[in-house]
């Protein structure tokens, strides 16, 4: 393996391009526009979903993987009839395609998952929210991210638009002390890494913080939640990396919200944190070659999310602050859109955290 093509242009895609360089692969990537965060290899500018463009793009790369998962699946089927090496498979993306294919495939396989499920008559909510104490979560089974596509509901009556769409995914709300992330990484050939399991916080339903690992006093949480995500990694064929959005519930059970099949915003963390970051280890993983180690350089690293806009001007105010790296996506700005991240790392979380978040402060700017 030695050219990687990466479909969609995002931050995920020219995170990618440095660990591309480091590892010796020709990295390209097919853009959704010429100002595409990941433009540095954006050796083609197309859709997505237009299937000559993309056999055009993959038809001399080694392998084929994704910045998103909104690439529609009949595209990928006929790649891999093309005989293009497409990581994660088809089929395994399928599963994290569909929030309704995923409750679905997980709940027959045993894992844990809210209570949840599927509407698509406005009695179907109303039975579903009787049950639920009145007050449920619906998700649109596909093309979501950033909590777009997502709703707290106390009325049947709300989801009348989204019924009009098709099926909806209902779910129990859940009573969360906080929502975790494992990432793992696993190659065709079968070997798996994880790394330790990251506590998020999300701001109006969006990643806004990441802390590796989460804090615990004890207890199994790091352990259980690893051998969960490998299981999910093994279960479903994997290849790459696999993010398994996980809610921590006040009784001390594990819940699995979502998964992301690619390198995953509570993952940027691993940059600076762990000796392997996700997206080298997701290029490692790709090319099958073996995996790298995911122990932390630190006791602590914690990444915070700037959205709207990066203010380049304010960079010189960086020299003040020790072990804190900016990473600049390049991006337009616009409101609540992710721009940027800052990770610290230190020996003290309390301290570690806010350096982090003092730096990402310095460039919140609203728009
Ligand atoms: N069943 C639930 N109960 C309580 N809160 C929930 C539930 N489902 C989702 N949430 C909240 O909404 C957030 C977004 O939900 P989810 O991860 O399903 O959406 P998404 O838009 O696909 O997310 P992403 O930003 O990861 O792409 C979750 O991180 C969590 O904070
Ligand atoms: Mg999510």
């Amino acid at each position: 393996m030695r050219v990687i093509g990466v479909i969609g242009g995002g931050q995920l895609a020219r995170m990618m391009i440095g660990p591309a360089i480091e590892l010796g692969l020709e990295l390209r990537v097919l853009a959704e526009t010429s100002d595409s965060s990941a433009r540095d290899r954006a050796t083609s500018v197309g859709d997505f979903r237009d299937l000559e463009t993309v056999l055009a793009f993959a038809r001399d790369v080694d392998v084929i993987t994704f910045d998103h998962e909104h690439v529609p699946t009949e595209i990928i089927v006929a790649l891999e009839e093309a005989g293009v090496a497409v990581r994660p498979s088809s089929a395994a993306l399928a599963v994290a395609q569909d929030k309704i294919v995923m409750r679905r495939l997980l709940d027959e396989l045993g894992h844990p998952l809210p209570v949840w499920g599927v509407a698509e008559t406005m009695a179907d909510v109303t039975r579903f929210l009787d049950a639920n104490g009145g007050r449920i979560v619906v998700k649109a089974p596909r093309g979501g991210y950033d909590g777009k596509g997502v709703a707290v509901v106390t009325g049947a009556d709300q989801v009348t638009t989204w019924l009009n769409q098709g099926p909806v995914l209902m779910e129990e709300m859940v009573d969360f002390s906080r929502e975790l992330a494992q990432l793992v990484a696993r190659r065709p050939s079968g070997e798996t890494a994880v790394w330790p399991v990251v506590e998020t916080t999300q701001a109006n339903g969006v990643c806004a913080e990441v802390i590796l690992p989460a804090p615990t006093d004890g207890g199994r949480i790091l352990a259980d939640a690893a051998e969960l995500g490998r299981q999910i990694a093994i279960d479903l064929g994997v290849t790459g990396v696999l993010a398994v959005e996980l809610f921590e519930t006040t009784d001390g059970r594990l819940l699995v919200n979502e998964l992301a099949m690619r390198p995953h915003n509570s993952g940027h963390v691993t940059i600076e944190g762990s000796v392997t970051s996700q997206f080298e280890q997701h290029l490692r993983a790709i090319c099958d070659v073996p995996l790298g180690s995911t122990v932390s350089r630190h006791p602590w690293a914690v990444m915070v999310n700037v959205f709207g806009a990066m203010d380049t001007g304010r960079y010189s105010r960086l020299t003040q602050s020790s072990d804190v790296k900016l990473h600049n996506y390049g991006k337009e700005p616009r409101s609540g859109r992710k721009v940027g991240h800052v990770t610290a790392t230190g020996t003290d979380v309390v301290d570690t955290a806010s350096r982090a978040r003092a730096v990402a402060e310095n460039f919140r700017t609203d728009i």
